[in-house]
């Protein structure tokens, strides 16, 4: 061979080593930047005319799949965002880069309409009676721009009819200046009615508990939900910086145990280190007041090994995103949690900066979307790049070869090999703390969940105002006509404001410029809960000025 010849052989080597792409996860869409499915060419223009929609300022953080849709949910963190809550047919446009459609329509999406629209969504989860769970911030802005302009509400919708079943508004207690959550986990026990919602409050160091049967929250409190001082440094696409206050924030179940019960793992995003806590004690209104020793503590991951999401399957495979690393890892419940036993199923350096959300559906095929979530808060995103993209795999095709594929027996056979026992109330703590095992999950009754398949909504649907779909011509649904749905746009919509929650935030700086329309109310330090008297269609507590957008990672 020439040496010509050979340095070009090892220059497309080289160059086959450096386009890199990801092992086991199949690429399945991606974009540069979003579109969104408008009603005609004249809204579209209309909108991009009137910063309504404004294309390089949309990023999506979360995913879920259910039946051909699959849901992505995009904050509306800068101005521009025509929709918070939308989905990709996937038997319509089964890869490329599709424009999203909203979720459930136009209308179901107009920011500051508290009681029929989305402001911001993050994380979004589909359950086993076709139902559609996302939690509505009532924010719009990020950081020091952020707007409150409805209460935090759980909206649930029935999937197979596309009807909103209920919106629940947590309570004034359930949150407090600091809230912040972008997560939610779905516990559903022996029915569609046994099915709880547990939201991790990151800034407000919180986990709030909703009973669907009872339509009721409440709100826990412990020093686990708080963040590790040491741990709050983060690398990530070539950045540093610090997210020194992120407190409890990725949660995940394990599959109903035989105590009839699950488990929830969780872990502070400013934190490497994993906790967990039994749904019998959250499901228990009561234990409010006093649950510290119930919940347990396991080992650290290891270095960088910060994590914001994480799923577990039917037979107790749990998988995480692990944000300074480019990558998901996985840890299977029959083992102790130790880093020795923690595998990473893919890594890519170019393609999965930032994982931001993992899920696995109910076909055992996991969804990973990535979103260089750092590079678009702190730099700026190149938007003649690939900046977002959606990925899945098969589970076990994922998990082959790593520590985490553990075969096991089909029915529940996993036995707690490192105790699982849990502190009994008043137990001392320190011998708890000085045993360094796992503590397991009870067996599992992995093949025994069936939840009953009559649901049937124990709320008569409400009549939506806009009940036709996105692509009818003659909808009224794209309603920038009629509602803003951006924030620069609520100067002029004084009826919003009877519905902020204590003090409007400052936003001197940042994303808008605009009026802001709060009758001089708005003052330096505005943290005073300033009601306009409005028959408090909100109470709760007024919320803090975020000095930063960190604060608002999601
Ligand atoms: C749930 O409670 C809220 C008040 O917190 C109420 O507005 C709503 O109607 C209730 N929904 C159901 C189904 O009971
Ligand atoms: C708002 O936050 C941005 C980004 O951190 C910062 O540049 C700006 O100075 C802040 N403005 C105020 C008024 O704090």
């Amino acid at each position: 061979m020439q040496p010509r010849t050979c340095l070009l052989v090892v220059a497309a080597c080289l160059a086959a080593g450096a386009v890199s792409a990801t092992q086991k996860l199949q690429e399945r869409y991606s974009w540069q930047q979003l579109d969104f499915v408008f009603p005609n060419q004249r809204l579209k223009q209309q909108a991009l005319a009137r910063g309504d929609y404004v294309p390089t300022n949309g990023l999506p953080v979360g995913i879920e799949r259910w039946e051909n849709k699959l849901f992505v949910s995009v904050p509306r963190w800068k101005d521009g965002i025509p929709s918070t809550l939308n989905y990709i047919d996937m038997n319509q446009t089964p890869s490329g880069s599709p424009a999203l459609i909203p979720y459930p329509d136009w209308s179901s999406n107009v920011a500051g309409d508290c009681a029929n629209g989305l402001s911001t969504v993050y994380r979004i989860k589909a359950d086993k009676c076709g139902r559609l769970w996302a939690l509505d911030t009532g924010t719009v802005g990020i950081g020091n721009t952020t707007q409150q302009l409805c209460p935090y509400a759980l909206n649930v919708w029935d999937l197979k009819t596309n009807r909103r079943l209920r919106r629940y508004e947590l309570r004034a207690d359930d949150t407090n200046p600091n809230t912040f959550i972008a997560n939610i986990a779905i516990d559903m026990g022996r029915s569609c009615d046994d099915t709880y919602a547990y939201m991790s409050d990151e800034l407000g160091y919180g986990l709030i508990v909703y009973s669907y049967e009872q339509n009721r929250s409440w709100r826990f409190a412990h020093s686990f939900f708080f963040p590790d001082p040491l741990r709050g440094d983060f690398n990530v696409a070539g950045l540093n910086f610090q997210w020194g206050e992120e407190g409890i924030f990725g949660m995940s179940l394990t599959p109903l145990q035989a105590d009839g019960y699950r488990t929830v793992y969780f872990s502070p995003l400013a934190s490497h280190r994993e906790f967990t806590v039994s749904t019998r004690i959250l499901r228990d209104e009561s234990k409010v007041e006093e649950s510290f020793h119930d919940f347990q503590y396991l080992k650290e991951r290891g270095p960088n090994s910060h994590t914001t999401s994480r799923v577990m399957s039917e037979t107790g495979l749990q998988l995480f995103n692990l944000i300074d690393q480019n990558a998901v890892g996985c840890w299977h419940s029959s083992l102790p949690y130790a880093p020795e036993y923690h595998g990473v199923v893919d890594r890519d350096d170019v393609e999965l900066v930032f994982p931001a959300d993992v899920k696995i559906d109910d076909e055992e095929q996991v969804w990973v979307i990535s979103d260089r979530m750092p590079v678009f808060l702190i730099a700026d995103l190149d938007y003649s790049d690939v900046n977002f993209r959606i990925f899945s795999a098969p589970l076990a095709t994922l998990v082959a070869g790593t520590v985490c594929d553990v075969q096991q027996p089909p029915f529940g056979a996993i036995q707690p090999k490192f105790g699982g026992v849990e502190a009994a109330p008043g137990a001392d703590l320190t011998a708890t703390y000085n045993t360094d095992t796992t503590l397991l999950p009870t067996t599992y009754s992995t093949g025994s969940f069936t939840p009953t398949l009559s649901y049937a909504p124990t709320v008569a649907p409400q009549a939506p105002k806009f009940t036709q779909s996105y692509d009818t011509p003659t909808s009224h649904m794209f309603s920038t006509q009629s509602y803003p749905t951006t924030a620069k746009a609520y100067g002029g919509y004084g009826k919003y404001h009877d519905y902020h929650g204590g003090a409007p935030q400052h936003h001197a700086g940042g994303y808008h410029h605009g009026p802001h329309g709060h009758d001089g109310s708005e003052q330096d330090g505005g943290y005073s809960g300033h009601h306009r008297g409005s028959g408090g269609y909100w109470h709760g507590a007024p919320h803090k000025k975020q000095d930063s957008w960190k604060q608002y990672f999601y």
